[in-house]
């Protein structure tokens, strides 16, 4: 049972899905249409190999769960995957970077579920050009399902239905070991770099940058109205949006309907339900027990692609270890107010000059989390 306490923290907490928990009443009031997708995994497999990769591929990781794929089959063995440009983030990511890193996880997870298939799943990244300054019409990738018995299987499919990012508090009584960390190093993907840390000077450091760069963003006007525009407050609204950042529970439902609980209270200054969006990540920054970082050589379009996929690997690695990813982007933005916070984490984390620090997040262990809402992938379709 939620205690009022755990219910109220979720208030305005940027990505806190309180879906699915476990109270008799909280049942009733679960979205399970916006949940879904994460069943239907577990169904026969469509014949389509394509259907089945773009099935799973749909629960990546993705900034504010906005879901910007556009899928579209091409003959009978190609697809092109194209961004829908109302779903970035103009002023949290204004370079389209962290959304298509998204891409990045959502084409890894594909070529996984393709590649359990006895399918190998060929991309190629921009077929019609690179973009430049922000993301355009053009494909993102072509992708190809090559049927080749060779194809060898990835043991992170396993981990795709139980990965989750975790944005609770995580319990400072018990440290990461070493040995997880490396073990979710031990891999290193093409174009990107994984590294994990548990020492105890970068542990301080990276909970006192995060918090900081938190604030900013919280602080900055038009950045918290960007996340406070896509809250999906209760049931209602979450099965009618499932992305973005959605807010539930029987608690929460009864706050809202008597005007207690709304976006614009979340997000004027000094009420209650705004306040407690503070209370809520302090003790989320202060409980990072490690740290694990994607960097890239610089910062090229390809070089994003590849971040995402390295990150949804290091996620899905850490699922099998049972150990808690929380990615954090705020110090690595690229909006004015966050320059300093910036350069301190390009720093602290060992970026060489031109690399690009393109995810961080804290580790640790924590309480079990539940789904986050998907479109179904119907609605990520487009026509031919
Ligand atoms: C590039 C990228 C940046 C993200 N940044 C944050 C972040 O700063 N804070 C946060 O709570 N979650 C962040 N997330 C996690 C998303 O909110 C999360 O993936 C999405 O809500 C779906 O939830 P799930 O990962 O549990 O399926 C990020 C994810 C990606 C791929």
């Amino acid at each position: 049972m939620l205690s009022r306490r755990s219910v109220l923290y979720a208030v305005g907490g940027a990505g806190l899905a309180l879906v699915g928990t476990g109270s008799m009443f909280w049942s009733k009031r679960t979205p399970e249409r916006a949940l879904r997708a994460w069943n239907d995994i577990a169904s026969a497999p469509p014949k389509d190999v394509r259907l089945d990769a773009f099935r799973h591929a749909i629960l990546a990781p993705n900034p504010h769960n906005r879901q910007p794929w556009q899928i579209r089959l091409v003959g009978d063995h190609e697809a092109l995957i194209t961004c829908d440009l109302e779903r970035r983030l103009p002023e949290t990511d204004p370079f389209d970077r962290q959304i298509l890193i998204g891409f990045g996880c959502f084409l890894e997870v594909a070529r996984i579920a393709a590649a359990e298939r006895g399918v190998l799943m060929e991309v190629e990244a921009f077929p019609d050009g690179v973009p430049s300054e922000r993301l355009d019409r053009r494909p993102i990738a072509r992708l190809r399902f090559v049927a080749n018995n060779l194809t060898p299987k990835d043991p992170l499919f396993a981990a795709i239905a139980t990965r989750r990012s975790n944005k609770q508090p995580f319990d400072t009584a018990r440290p990461v070991a070493q040995f997880v960390l490396d073990v979710m190093t031990a891999q290193q993907p093409t174009g990107a770099r994984i590294s994990a840390s548990r020492d105890g000077a970068l542990i301080r450091e990276a909970r006192k940058l995060s918090w900081d760069a938190w604030m900013i963003e919280f602080q900055t006007e038009r950045t918290w109205r960007e996340s406070v525009d896509l809250m999906r407050i209760g049931r209602a609204e979450i099965e009618a949006n499932p992305d973005g950042i959605s807010i539930g529970g029987p608690f929460l439902e009864t706050l809202a309907l008597a005007g207690q609980l709304s976006r614009a209270k979340i997000g004027q200054p000094g009420t209650t339900a705004n306040k407690t969006s503070t209370d809520r990540y302090r003790s989320i920054m202060a409980t990072g027990m490690a740290y694990s970082w994607i960097t890239t050589n610089a910062n090229s379009r390809i070089e994003q692609l590849a971040a995402g996929r390295a990150y949804v690997r290091m996620n899905l690695e850490a699922t099998r270890q049972g150990l808690g990813v929380h990615p954090i982007s705020q110090a690595l933005q690229e909006f004015k107010e966050m320059e300093p916070m910036f350069g301190r984490a390009h720093q602290l984390f060992g970026a060489q000059p031109g690399q690009r620090v393109q995810m961080l997040a804290r580790l640790g262990y924590g309480n079990p989390v539940a789904r986050t809402p998907r479109w179904p992938l119907e609605n990520r379709l487009v026509g031919t």
